[in-house]
């Protein structure tokens, strides 16, 4: 989709040739700057019943006397934030669905000025309204024919706004690759699979790629990564894509900038293992590489952005099955950093995987490294899916992470990582256990890979609760591309 600002004049709304307007009414009045033959048919709209100004309401006029754009959609936000503009251009936009609407004009209307906030939430709630999960249904419905987006905005505004859309454009393909990533079944999306749309995305965006096949996983010692995928016939691939936005080394001898790193992970199907789940909702797995996802998608958005620094992304993928010859509870491995561990619960994979993923990154010498997991089930229940679940030791790197998830509207909240936690890791056989008991169950999770994030400055984001939705709605969200993206944008400055 195309994002494009243009400057308006009073009248100009009216003038404007698209095939809709969609108009977003900030606040609990129809604003004295609209344009009259708008102005007066919003109000008649309101007199009529048929809008009603609260936050969330909608309407749909058509064939507006004196404005050019024959369907206008009307949408009230709470207030200016860009969570409110948002919330109310995905319902405006909603109206519009089906009607092939090509070209949409967007007016913010009750706001003194237009930011880069909003606009940058304008571009991603119109991306996210017209994408369509087709792969293996080619029978839905095509994605809507949305093609471009044009927001009106005063002189003054202009470079704020077109600034705010090439953001939220960027994070608004990221997005939409991490959904589609993650939707895919598990057998069109197998660790092989994930690594081929992995090259297919570095490619076509000028970013190196490495992708690791068992034999190197293997020279590498990643024992505990492997000892995962054993169960499974589709082999694992270990994924490293770069993003080179800083200069190279210096002809002086000074180092190439120390990159920003972010580990996904990539389990294309969580069976469980031999700790077999129960079969309700289980198809729900496939989800399980929400974090590799992420990490695709983020590299995309970045790749468009050119902020300048270095980016690694980094995927652990396989599969986590059962069978004659997978992991069984008691199994002793060793992991890449040397420590063993005893596998209480084959079910609890992911920190398995990640564990030699953070080890193997050590040798990028990171700025900071930011994991990212549907690790646990008990994030589910500590935050629900508004907050990811966010843990880190570092305050500066929680603090840069949490403002950047409010920044996308995409947000975490900080989790506790005492080392009162880490006693229930102990275990007679190894280093640790890969469990601890059920209370606390996310933050043992955490407290096992900061056994391995030792010399990193490190982070973890849970997002068991944030990367898909269940039910009528089941699908991908494409959660954290926009915290992820902003944060390094963020470092960039
Ligand atoms: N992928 C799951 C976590 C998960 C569960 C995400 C439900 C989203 C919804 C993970 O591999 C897992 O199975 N974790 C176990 C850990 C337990 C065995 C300590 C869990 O949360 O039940
Ligand atoms: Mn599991
Ligand atoms: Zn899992």
């Amino acid at each position: 989709m195309e994002f494009l600002t243009q400057v308006t004049a009073a009248g100009g709304t009216a003038k404007l040739v698209a095939d809709a307007l969609l108009l977003v009414l900030v606040g609990g009045a129809v604003p004295a700057t609209l344009d009259a033959p708008l102005a007066d048919s919003v109000a008649d709209a309101v007199k009529l019943g048929d809008l009603v100004l609260k936050p969330g309401k909608t309407a749909y006029l058509r064939q507006v006397p004196g404005v050019k754009a024959a369907r206008v959609a009307v949408a009230v936000a709470k207030d200016g934030s860009a969570r409110a503009v948002k919330a109310a251009a995905a319902a405006g936009i909603g109206l519009l669905k089906g009607l092939g609407v090509k070209h949409l004009a967007v007016q913010l209307a009750g706001v003194d000025a237009v930011s880069a906030a909003q606009a940058e939430a304008l571009a991603v709630a119109a991306a996210d309204a017209v994408y369509v999960y087709r792969t293996t249904k080619p029978s839905a419905e095509a994605a809507p024919a949305l093609a471009k987006l044009t927001l009106l905005v005063a002189k003054a505004d202009a470079a704020d706004a077109a600034a705010g859309l090439a953001c939220g454009a960027a994070i608004a393909e990221g997005v939409a690759l991490a959904r589609e990533l993650a939707n895919r079944p598990g057998n069109h999306c197998t660790p092989t699979m994930l690594a081929a749309e992995a090259r297919k995305m570095a490619k076509a965006n000028g970013l190196k790629i490495e992708v690791l096949d068992r034999k190197q996983i293997e020279a590498l010692g990643m024992g505990s990564f492997l000892a995962v995928a054993q169960g499974s016939d589709e082999p694992p691939k270990f994924i490293v894509m770069h993003y080179q936005g800083a200069p190279k080394a210096t002809k002086g001898g000074k180092g190439a900038q120390a990159p920003l790193v972010l580990v996904g992970k990539g389990i294309t199907f969580d069976s469980g293992g031999i700790s077999l789940k129960p079969g309700e909702g289980m198809d729900e797995m496939k989800f399980d590489m929400g974090g590799a996802a992420s990490v695709v998608g983020t590299m995309r958005a970045v790749a468009l952005l050119k902020p300048a620094l270095n980016v690694v992304g980094v995927i652990a993928a396989c599969e986590n099955m059962p069978s004659g010859r997978a992991l069984k509870p008691g199994d002793v491995v060793t992991s890449m950093s040397g420590q063993t561990i005893e596998v209480l619960n084959t079910d609890a994979e992911g920190r398995l995987i990640l564990c030699d993923a953070l080890t193997y990154v050590e040798r990028f010498k990171p700025a900071a490294v930011v994991d990212i997991a549907t690790l646990t089930g008990a994030c589910v229940v500590a935050l629900g899916a508004v907050h990811s679940g966010l843990f880190s030791p570092d305050e500066a790197l929680a603090a840069d992470l949490l403002s950047a998830g409010q920044a996308a509207l995409d947000t975490c909240w900080r989790m506790p990582l005492d080392d009162d936690y880490d006693e229930g890791l102990k275990s007679n056989f190894a280093d640790m256990a890969n469990i601890g008991g059920r209370p606390g169950g996310a933050i043992t999770a955490a407290m096992f890979l900061k056994r391995f994030a030792g010399k990193l400055r490190w982070a973890h984001l849970d997002i068991a609760a944030t990367a898909w939705k269940s039910g009528a709605a089941k699908g991908a969200t494409g959660r954290p591309v926009g915290l992820l993206t902003h944060w390094v944008l963020s470092q960039a400055k």
